[in-house]
């Protein structure tokens, strides 16, 4: 044979062997997670029943009040709102005199505040 094709030859079966592999590893995780999430769900574990993640305009409230919004140090959570929406939006758009600062999401003040009293505790 000529080299070349040697050459060829061995590439090919190196290829087809790694198709085989990622064809093995694709089904050995699609396994791997139907367990998981079967035992989840026997043991009653609901990861997602918090909501799922957080809305991205949300980012800039949790360096203050903490990444699940629950409140850190001196800023309050924002779980337990007493607020209506109007007051949030005022909050949220103007700040407050005690160190919130306003204007951090321009234009999306209904929507922050729609988001905080669907996560009230
Ligand atoms: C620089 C830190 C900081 C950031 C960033 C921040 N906050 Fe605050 N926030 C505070 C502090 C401090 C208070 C308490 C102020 C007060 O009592 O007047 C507060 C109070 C609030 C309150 C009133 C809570 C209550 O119980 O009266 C709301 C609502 C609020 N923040 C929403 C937000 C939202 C929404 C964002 C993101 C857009 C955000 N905050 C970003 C520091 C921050």
């Amino acid at each position: 044979m000529n080299p070349i094709k040697v050459i060829y030859s061995i590439l090919a079966a190196g290829f087809l062997f790694a198709v085989l592999l990622g064809v093995i590893g694709l089904n050995y995780q699609e396994t791997a997670t139907e367990t998981a999430g079967a035992e989840a769900g026997e043991s009653g574990e609901t990861s997602a029943s918090s909501g799922g993640e957080p809305p991205a305009f949300m980012n800039q409230c949790m360096t203050c009040h903490g990444t699940d919004l629950a409140g850190q140090g001196s800023v309050p959570g924002l779980k337990q709102l007493d607020l209506s929406k109007e007051e949030i939006v005022d909050i949220v758009k103007n700040g407050t005199n005690a160190g919130m600062p306003g204007g951090l999401v321009p234009g999306k003040e209904d929507q922050v505040a729609e988001y905080l009293l669907s996560i009230q505790e």
